[in-house]
């Protein structure tokens, strides 16, 4: 047992990075995966090289590295555009029409509504996740969805902009790709650290468990999540 333990502790520190969740999900797959990992980590070159930003351990068979098709990737990346230029429209509309408590109800209706019209159009699985979820019936990330949060956290913090941070992988057998949903100032009246009283109110009589708060200018609130079975 001592090798493939070396290789879980070592995998764990060099993913350390990813914050608590991450290498807490990185600890439970590892867990659950620990006879196959054991196989692969042996076949594993260098398992300490990190040069690569792959959110994965070295060896989970789901990440084998596989080419990733460009033609895919535009699809996704204009669907998850066409769910921005949706929203944020009727968002900002909502807004002005009827302030922020108007427009608690239009987020709750039309972006999973949105999300549902894409998914039905294109034949992509389309979502929104985060790490701190305000719905948390449908904004649950899930494994890869949650490494790629954190790298995306991780790539904001160190300089690059929301808008331009997504990601494609090949993931067993899907398609997947994520594009993050950095917040605006527009986002913090319902995101921010600042939230005025009657609009508190409002979004916990929604959402009791709500951990969307705290954000500010500029930080990934979440991500447009989508996916597609290979062809
Ligand atoms: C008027 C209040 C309000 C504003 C402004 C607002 N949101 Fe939200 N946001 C919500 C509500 C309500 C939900 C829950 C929607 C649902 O039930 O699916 C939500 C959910 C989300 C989610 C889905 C994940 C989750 O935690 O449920 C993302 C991502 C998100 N918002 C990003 C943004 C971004 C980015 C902006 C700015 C462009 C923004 N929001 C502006 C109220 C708001």
């Amino acid at each position: 047992m001592t090798g493939p333990l070396k290789f879980t502790l070592g995998t764990l520190g060099t993913f350390g990075n990813l914050g608590t969740l991450g290498t807490l999900a990185v600890a439970g797959l590892l867990a659950a995966l620990l006879p196959t990992a054991e196989i692969m980590a042996q076949s594993t070159d260098n398992p300490s090289d990190t040069s690569v930003p792959n959110p994965y351990p070295p060896g989970t068979p789901m990440t084998m590295p596989m080419a990733v098709p460009t033609e895919l990737t535009s699809e996704a990346a204009a669907i998850t555009q066409q769910f921005v230029g949706t929203l944020l429209p009727t968002l900002q509309l909502a807004m002005a029409a009827g302030g922020p408590l108007n427009a608690i109800e239009v987020c709750a209706v039309e972006a999973p509504a949105i999300a549902e019209k894409l998914s039905a159009d294109t034949g992509w699985n389309v979502r929104r996740v985060s790490l701190k979820t305000r719905n948390s019936s449908t904004a649950q990330p899930d494994f890869w969805e949650i490494m790629a949060l954190n790298l995306f956290d991780q790539r904001q913090r160190s300089g690059e902009q929301g808008a331009d941070i997504n990601l494609a992988e090949v993931v067993a057998g899907e398609f997947r790709y994520m594009q993050a949903q950095p917040a605006a100032p527009l986002c913090l009246t319902c995101h921010g650290t600042d939230i005025a009283e009657d609009v508190r109110s409002a979004l916990l009589r929604h959402y009791p468990d709500d951990k969307a708060t705290g954000y500010t200018a500029g930080q990934i609130r979440g991500a447009i999540s989508l996916r597609k079975s290979m062809p």
